[in-house]
Order: C-alpha cells, then sequence, then structure tokens
C-alpha cells in the first residue's frame, strides 16, 4: 500500500515560506483507501498550513483524533467548518475514544490549566462532526488502523505526573490518558505508524500494533514520543528497547522536545528524522 504523510502542525517549521508553528500536531494521510486527517493542532495553523501546503481537507474519509488533548483537538471546530464549507457533505466522520471530552488538567507549580477540548461536543456537532467513539482497535479502510486504547505493560513508560483528571470518586489524580490512541497502516515495506502523543508509551504501542497485525517491521514511526517530559532513565529504557524492533524510519515530533530528539539523532543516525511543519514521508 503506497502511503504519504505530511506533517500539517508541530512545534516547529523550518524553510517553508508563509506555514507558521504551534505546541500542537496534525498529519495528512494519503493511502489507497482515501485521505484521512489525523489529529487537528491547536487550532491556529490548521487551515492555513493546509492552504500553504495545498491540502484539501474536505476529501479527507475522516478526522481521527490521538486523544483529547487541546494541542491535538483545538483545531477541530474550524476544520470541521471547512471541511463543511468546501463540500456538499452533510457531516465528517470523526473517529475517536469515549473519553473525548472528559475534562483534564495540566497541573504545576501551584497552577492548574484546562487542556481538554476546548469546544463543547454540540458546539462541533452543530456544524456537521459525527462523532465515532470506539475504546477498542478498529480497521478503518483495508491497511488502515486506528489502535484503541494501547495495554500497557513495561515497567518504565511512566504516566507523565503533571496532568491530572477526575477518578470516578470526584478526585483530582494522575490522567494515565487511556484514550491515547496510534494510526497504523500497512505497506509493502512494513507498517507505518503515527503517533499522536505516546502517552500510553512509545514501546506499548509498538508492542501492540506488532500483536494486532503481526507485523515484524516498521517502515516507519514518527510522531509525538513524550519523551520529553519523562526521566532521563526513562528515555534511556525507551530507546535500549527500541533497538528491538526492526525500524526503517524513525522521526520524532512535538512532545519529544529537542534535547531528547538530538540524542535520538545520535542513536539512530541515518535512520532519524526530525519531524515538523512541513515534512513528507512517502511509503
Ligand atoms: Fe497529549
Ligand atoms: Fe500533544
Amino acid at each position: 500500500m503506497a502511503v504519504r504523510a505530511r506533517v500539517i502542525c508541530e512545534n516547529a517549521v523550518y524553510g517553508t515560506l508563509g506555514a507558521v508553528a504551534e505546541h500542537g500536531w496534525s498529519v495528512w494521510l494519503e493511502t489507497p483507501a482515501g485521505p484521512f486527517l489525523f489529529d487537528t493542532g491547536q487550532g491556529r495553523s490548521i487551515l492555513n498550513n493546509a492552504r500553504v501546503f495545498g491540502l484539501p481537507l474536505e476529501e479527507a474519509r475522516a478526522v481521527l483524533i490521538s486523544h483529547h488533548h487541546i494541542d491535538h483537538t483545538g483545531g477541530l471546530l474550524e476544520t470541521i467548518h471547512a471541511m463543511r464549507w468546501k463540500s456538499d457533505r452533510a457531516t465528517v466522520p470523526v473517529h475517536a475514544h469515549p473519553d473525548l471530552f472528559k475534562e483534564s488538567f495540566y497541573e504545576s507549580e501551584g497552577t492548574r490549566e484546562f487542556i481538554g477540548v476546548p469546544h463543547t461536543r454540540g458546539a462541533l456537532e452543530t456544524p456537521g462532526a459525527r462523532f465515532i467513539l470506539e475504546a477498542g482497535w478498529q480497521e478503518l479502510a483495508p491497511g488502515v488502523c486506528l489502535s484503541g486504547e494501547v495495554p500497557r505493560r513495561t515497567a518504565f513508560e511512566l504516566c507523565d505526573q503533571e496532568l491530572r483528571h477526575y477518578d470516578e470518586s470526584g478526585n483530582l489524580v494522575v490522567d494515565p490518558v487511556r484514550d491515547d490512541q496510534t494510526v497504523a497502516i500497512d505497506t509493502a515495506d512494513g507498517m507505518f505508524v503515527i503517533l499522536g502523543c505516546s502517552h500510553a508509551g512509545l514501546i506499548n504501542i509498538l508492542t501492540y500494533i506488532t500483536e494486532q497485525t503481526g507485523a515484524s517491521r516498521f517502515h516507519t514511526v514518527m510522531g509525538g514520543t513524550h519523551l520529553g517530559p519523562v526521566s532521563e532513565a526513562q528515555v534511556e529504557q525507551t530507546i535500549a528497547a527500541l533497538h528491538d524492533f526492526d525500524i526503517g524510519r524513525i522521526g520524532v515530533s512535538h512532545c519529544t522536545g529537542q534535547k531528547v530528539a538530538a540524542r535520538m539523532a545520535r542513536e539512530f543516525s541515518d535512520r532519524f528524522f526530525f519531524c515538523s511543519v512541513g515534512t513528507v514521508v512517502e511509503a
């Protein structure tokens, strides 16, 4: 299967006049089953950058959401409006986890910031979003899969302690971001994996994709790794465990941070690429 991924929103932009960066993530995916939009950034760059790159967002078969955080869902409202405005479709399917609209926060040094979807479900449905909320693995089109919840198995991939949500008793506790999910596309040269933020842990994610698909090779692994906010020990354990997988290309983004990205560039050498606004990867 021939696949082409283009990063629309990311924390950095280099060499593309007119494109802008923001703390966020969004990728345009062209597959033989048609195009898909994965995540929407915070909302300040997606329409601008899609225009700069000439991407026909309105032609997306569906929007796929990696998890509820604002830096992945904030552009949903503008995107749905643009998709509806430029085509005569009545609704736009949006695939996400049932936790999509939960309240969650970033807490640090006495401050608390809301980081959930910044629009209500109704505000998004009015212009045409049609939510399909599933927690499990799904094959959305032949060879195009959305992971759903990823089992947490490794001992070293710990949750980000600054992310909070309400537990069933109403207490504000560390949020494991159960909804974190990844796109995996089958290609002739291995699985093409597009991560959201990897809150489930990069190794847990690759292990689960291997189990679900039987794939022994990854053509590409690209996206947010969430290795920026974790301990150096966790970074090193993750890098060591990555060597157990056959990965052709690895491109880290977004919540990886520059220090860890530089560390991975040294580690993976020719197989590594920096993954910022405008990056294109083909399989
Ligand atoms: Fe996140
Ligand atoms: Fe993120």
